[in-house]
């Protein structure tokens, strides 16, 4: 299985911290932000690892980063993205790395406390498909909400007003090579963006949807508040421990 993080968008959030670097590149207690998705995918073993980013401060993931040899890696692949599209947009330029493999792709403001080796394994056993980890959080509304009927997730629905449940779909995605025929059929929200709650609700009709709930805290970083609740959890008890 290969990796992707995805760490465009311009940061408008966190503006403006975001206004002179990439938000991926702003600290998170003692790292920056990118480092806990890289170690997040190298602890569960995956090693080739593609970085999408965009915006003017591209060029520093690499200064940063260089070709992964400070986190064992023999190499990091990295592209670009135009403009701020969405998530799924960002995830379609993936499509020539993946090369028919199956992917585990990290949002790259997301951060867990818990190795996600586990989920990874499910995912190897699973013939075809996608697979979501959700995680039971105060404020669904922030986040896309899974709708349940008993343990079965009948659709997603992205930041409503009204949760129907109390958990979050993380952004920890494991998706077969079918995920970039189905970003091709996406149309515009009506934030402008290809969402991946539309890619996951397309897995979930088709009954090709597995879950799993995240062990451990999970946080996005991507508000003030986020940004500082991340730092202090990392401060506490680390991230990405088996
Ligand atoms: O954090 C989990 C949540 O992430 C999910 O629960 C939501 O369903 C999902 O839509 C997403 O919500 P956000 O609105 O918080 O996503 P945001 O726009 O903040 O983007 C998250 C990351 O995705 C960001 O750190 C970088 C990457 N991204 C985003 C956009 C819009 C890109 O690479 N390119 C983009 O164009």
């Amino acid at each position: 299985m290969k990796g992707v993080i995805l760490a465009g968008g311009t940061g408008s959030r966190l503006f403006p911290l975001t206004k002179i670097t990439n938000k991926h590149l702003l600290p998170v207690f003692d790292k920056p932000m990118i480092y806990y998705p890289l170690e997040c995918l190298i602890k569960a073993g995956i090693l080739d690892i593609l970085i999408v980013t965009g915006g003017r401060h591209a060029g520093d993931f690499l200064k940063l980063l260089g070709n992964g040899k400070e986190f064992g890696l023999k190499h990091i692949n990295y592209t670009y993205q135009e403009g701020e599209g969405g998530i799924a947009e960002a995830l379609s330029l993936a499509e020539y790395f993946a090369a028919g493999e199956k992917i585990c792709v990290v949002l790259g403001d997301n951060l867990v406390e818990k190795n996600i080796r586990k989920a990874a394994r499910e995912f190897d056993a699973q013939p075809t498909g996608a697979k979501i980890l959700l995680k039971k959080v105060p404020d669904p509304e922030r986040f896309g909400v899974p709708v349940f009927d008993g343990d079965r997730i009948v659709k997603i629905e992205e930041k409503p007003k009204h949760p129907k449940s109390p958990y979050a779909v993380t952004g920890i995605y494991f998706y077969d090579p079918q995920v970039f025929e189905i970003i091709k059929t996406l149309k515009p929200s009506e934030r402008g963006e290809l969402e991946i709650t539309d890619v996951n609700n397309w897995y979930i009709k088709r009954g090709e949807m597995t879950w799993s709930e995240l062990d451990g805290w999970w946080t996005d970083a991507g508000t003030f508040e986020s940004l500082l609740k991340a730092s202090n959890l990392v401060a506490r008890t680390g991230a990405n421990n088996s």
